[in-house]
């Protein structure tokens, strides 16, 4: 069976006297799309500032392709494990936009060649180039959030946290990250995202797992998570408008319950049109 790239064990952590995570076991594989979904303060965010070694958990073990994280190794974890924050402005810190997104690497402690390479490549990569050298703090939501995704991409990290990454954006720039998300997949980066969107989480994740008062109470693929009623009240879910609308054509009798549900609207329309061939008006 494949390596899990990450891994973490009976993970526990609290802030002072608050406990949050309660024993979590976790593991992704290269090239995954984890979707992390769970009510407002269920401990998303405070499980993703341990994976990626900003917190360092009270108890509990962290794996990277099946080496055990040690207390000198988190730097490294930090390094491999890319986070973008869900408020763009608490990660930005340069005066503008190039510089911004140099901060990274500069970090890693890259020479100025390779840089400017990388800087390059993720401002093309994310049409970035007109905004170079404006300060990230007169940007708009739609383009912070890019800058912010461009300064993680600059780093090359193996996986990519994503905390909320639609949150407070139109329509528009929030299609526009999720293509970002779509191509990040394509070149075969692993993505855990954290996200109150069932609709993105039903048509893009692989797996889904719930978070309920800091544990961690479901992981299985989005149609088996969104049949779990009970598991739905707890983390406070609802249904995929597609997954509803293909369950009550399925009720009606109009196509069958068989084969792999659609996860788009034009996938319904596909399968609609696929049964009802004969019968077109
Ligand atoms: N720095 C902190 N100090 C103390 N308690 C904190 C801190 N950060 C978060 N908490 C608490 O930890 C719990 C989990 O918070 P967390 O932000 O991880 O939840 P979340 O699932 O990301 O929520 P949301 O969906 O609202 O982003 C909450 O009760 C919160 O009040
Ligand atoms: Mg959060």
């Amino acid at each position: 069976m494949e390596q899990n790239l990450l891994e973490i064990k009976n993970l526990s952590f609290a802030y002072e006297e608050k406990q949050v995570l309660k024993d979590i076991h976790f593991a992704v594989r290269r090239g995954e799309r984890v979707a992390v979904m769970g009510s407002n303060g269920a401990g998303k965010s405070t499980f993703f500032l341990n994976l990626n070694g900003v917190l360092q958990a009270d108890s509990g073990e962290i794996f990277l392709e099946g080496k055990k994280i040690g207390k000198k190794d988190f730097l490294e974890l930090r390094k491999r494990v890319g986070f973008v924050f869900q408020d763009a402005d608490s990660q930005m810190l340069a005066s503008d936009v190039r510089a911004e997104i140099s901060f990274g690497p500069m970090n890693l402690g890259l020479g100025r060649a390779e840089v400017k390479e990388r800087v390059d490549e993720v401002i093309q990569y994310l049409s970035l180039s007109d905004l170079q050298e404006k300060a990230p703090h007169y940007l708009s939501g739609g383009e912070k959030k890019r800058v912010s995704i461009a300064d993680i991409l600059a780093m090359k990290p193996d996986v990519l946290i994503f905390d909320e990454p639609m949150a407070a954006l139109d329509p528009v720039n929030a299609r526009k990250v999720e293509e970002i998300l779509k191509s990040l997949h394509k070149r075969g980066k692993t993505l855990i995202i954290a996200t109150h969107d069932v609709d993105f989480a039903y048509r893009f994740a692989d797996r889904i797992v719930v978070f309920c008062d800091g544990k961690l109470i479901a992981d299985e693929i989005p149609r088996v998570i969104f049949g779990m009623e009970e598991i739905m009240q707890q983390a406070h879910l609802k249904k995929p408008a597609i997954l509803e609308i293909w369950e009550a054509l399925i009720a009606a009798g109009y196509v069958s319950g068989e084969g792999a549900f659609p996860l788009t609207q034009e996938e319904v329309v596909k399968k609609i049109r696929s049964v009802n061939q004969y019968n077109k008006y």
